[in-house]
């Protein structure tokens, strides 16, 4: 396959040469990353003309506002999508079909069944896909893995991620989150158990694998039409359970770093403890993550304390790296859809009152 020939990343001619579908927000982390890995953005694309011309002219790269110009762009090798969640499978179910690599943003999809049949194509197509859940990246996480190989069977999760969104908070609160549906439910699919939880459900699984049942609890706040804040319960398949909260919250100043980011887990087995402190999601050049481990023998409890680092820079950097030498898409396409799975689980249980429901995933 014309990737597993490529050259290393930023040598000679032969770079991976990328396209870029969606330029709003989370893009810039995108094609910020591919440059200082070495990638050449070669044609963006935005219904929005500006925003794509915006970026095309940074990079001297074509400009699109039809994402089929993209995919259908034989200079292209790998796609990154960064457009609307609601967009996500179309787009992709294109791109593979068109033989491009895909680095899709989180979540895969909005809604399990369309995240399954993109797993099923990427495997059908073998074609390189993957879900940009960038947490993976961080060295705390990556080390927190490699301790936990050694640490047994996980015994209990306990997950926050707390957000700090004042504008919820207002009274009244701003128009566009009042509209139904509002901008949140519109371009994320959700609202903080998709924009945050996500996230954490996604390292939860890397921890601990898959979940076999989820009891969920969701709350709103008036005239909102998304969560703000969501509890669950998620039976591990070791035995233990996991808890879960997600919440766009009002304080300014909790958390490791006392800047309102407010996310922590915490993971127990037979022969330990360890916590992990990660920092402000688009921020993280400024802060480094943390690491505690206490070993349940000796009581010896070790501070890991990390670098600041560009997790965007890292994730692209990996993704490039996998693509060209034909390595795995990581996090896959399937661990995206895990995550898809039980966030329709977790709000099918809040929607029944709270009810325990097994967790059956439609792809391994
Ligand atoms: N990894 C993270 O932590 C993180 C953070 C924020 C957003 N995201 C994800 O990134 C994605 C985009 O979010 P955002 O905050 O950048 O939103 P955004 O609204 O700022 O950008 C989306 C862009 O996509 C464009 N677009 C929409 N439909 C399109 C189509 N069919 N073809 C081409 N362009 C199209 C829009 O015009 C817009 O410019 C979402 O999936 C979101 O969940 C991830």
């Amino acid at each position: 396959m014309k990737r597993a020939t490529r050259a290393a990343p930023g040598k000679g001619n032969d770079m991976t040469r990328v396209g870029i579908i969606g330029c709003g927000y989370i893009s810039r982390l995108h094609y910020e990353g591919y440059e200082r890995a070495g990638a050449k953005i070669v044609h963006v694309c935005d219904i929005r003309k500006e925003a794509a011309e915006a970026v095309g002219s940074r990079y001297s790269a074509r400009v699109s506002t039809d994402y089929r110009a993209v995919i259908e762009d034989r200079d292209v090798d790998l796609v990154s999508v960064c457009t609307i969640a609601s967009t996500h499978k179309e787009i992709c179910l294109a791109a593979l079909a068109c033989g491009k690599g895909v680095v899709c943003e989180k979540t895969l999809t909005d809604n399990a069944a369309d995240s399954a049949e993109l797993v099923l194509a990427s495997r059908r197509t073998k074609a390189f896909l993957s879900v940009a859940y960038m947490k993976n990246y961080f060295p705390a996480v990556v080390q927190a893995k490699q301790m936990l190989a050694e640490m047994g069977d996980v015994t209990s999760i306990y997950v926050r991620t707390w957000h700090f969104h004042p504008q919820l908070w207002q009274s009244p609160a701003p128009e566009d989150v009042l509209q139904h549906p509002s901008r949140i439910v519109r371009n994320y699919g959700g609202g903080m158990l998709v924009c945050g939880g996500s996230h954490v459900l996604n390292l939860l699984c890397g921890f601990a694998g898959r979940p076999t049942k989820v009891i969920g609890a969701m709350q709103s706040r008036p005239g909102m039409d998304f969560d703000i804040q969501t509890n669950a319960m998620l039976w591990l398949p070791a035995g233990g359970v996991a808890h879960f909260e997600a919440f766009w919250h009002p304080f300014a100043a909790i958390g490791y770093e006392r800047n309102g980011w407010d996310e922590r887990i915490e993971i127990n087995t037979a022969k330990g403890r360890l916590e992990l402190y990660t920092v402000l999601w688009n921020g993280s050049e400024n802060h480094g993550a943390l690491l505690v481990h206490t070993d349940a023998d000796t009581g010896r409890v070790t501070e890991y304390r990390f670098p600041a680092v560009n997790v965007f820079d890292l994730e692209m950097a990996g993704m490039i790296e996998a693509f060209e030498t034909g390595g795995l898409a990581t996090p896959s396409a399937a661990d995206g859809y895990v995550v898809d799975e039980l966030i329709e689980q977790i709000t099918s249980s809040h929607r029944q009152g709270g009810k325990g429901l097994p967790v059956t995933y439609r792809v391994q």
